[in-house]
């Protein structure tokens, strides 16, 4: 049996580690990827950690089911949860993602980081820890009912939100926004439209492609033959199927 040919599985609440999927199949083309939307159990982000960890065992269970090789935690929430337990777990290798604050760090200059995330994220031990080391001037933005719009494809809705929330946050004062949530990556064009040009903005979905590549190579796991192919599940309906289908195909911004 040729391990390297298993898939990856991936999963988020929903749609949004789609996001992060793009990236993870344009960095390695040959691999074999099932993603999960856990649309049924979403949002994760007003759930508690408890809770959230029980979604995320299910969800798990099914992947494993399917031989995975490797488990992407396609969610910034999910991980601050639910990562050190997987880790414990299980015994494929786990690769998580947080809040892209470290680059967004080095970007700053005297104004503020705005970091956008789900309100569970930022209340998390993790985040804290990122907070220690990169914090400097950096402002938890919490973003409840957000993801709900990005799974409702309301952009009219979308941009109501964010106008809104970026009013609180003068821009003159603003460096960079960290787009803490895998869902928040597809409103950056229009994030980038409602503020000025020289405000940096970051997501963690690069870093986690790149990681995953690592992680793959360290264990001898990188599928160098192909050919790579994608499977989209979910725990909702068919018309969840169709947005994560619509957002794999949707350019980058
Ligand atoms: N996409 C998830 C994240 O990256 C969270 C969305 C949610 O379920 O609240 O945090």
């Amino acid at each position: 049996m040729n391990q390297k040919r298993d898939p990856v599985g991936v999963f988020d609440s929903g749609a949004g580690g789609i996001s992060t999927l793009r990236e993870m199949i344009r960095e390695l083309p040959e691999e074999r990827f099932i993603y999960f939307g856990d649309t049924a159990n979403a949002p994760y982000g007003t759930k508690t950690t408890e809770e959230v960890i029980a979604c995320v065992q299910g969800v798990v269970e099914r992947l494993m089911k399917k031989n995975i090789k490797a488990l992407v935690i396609a969610c910034n929430t999910a991980t601050g949860a639910a990562a050190a337990t997987l880790r414990k777990e299980l015994s494929i290798p786990v690769v998580g993602m947080e809040p892209a604050l470290k680059p967004a760090s080095q970007m700053r200059k005297n104004g503020s980081v705005l970091v956008l995330a789900t309100p569970l994220t930022l209340q998390q031990e993790k985040f804290e820890n990122l907070m220690r080391q990169y914090g400097q001037g950096a402002v938890k933005v919490p973003c409840p009912g957000l993801m709900e719009l990005v799974e409702a494809d309301d952009e009219a809705g979308a941009r109501q939100y964010l106008r809104e929330l970026f009013i609180r946050y003068p821009a003159d004062r603003v460096d960079a926004v960290v787009l803490g949530c895998t869902h928040y990556v597809f409103l950056k064009e229009m994030i980038r439209e409602l503020l000025p040009e020289r405000i940096a903005i970051t997501d963690g979905n690069t870093g986690t492609a790149r990681q995953l590549r690592r992680v793959l190579a360290g264990a001898g796991l990188l599928n160098e033959e192909g050919p790579g192919t994608v499977e989209l599940e979910t725990s909702g309906g068919p018309g969840d199927i169709a947005l994560m289908k619509r957002f794999l195909e949707k350019p980058e911004s």
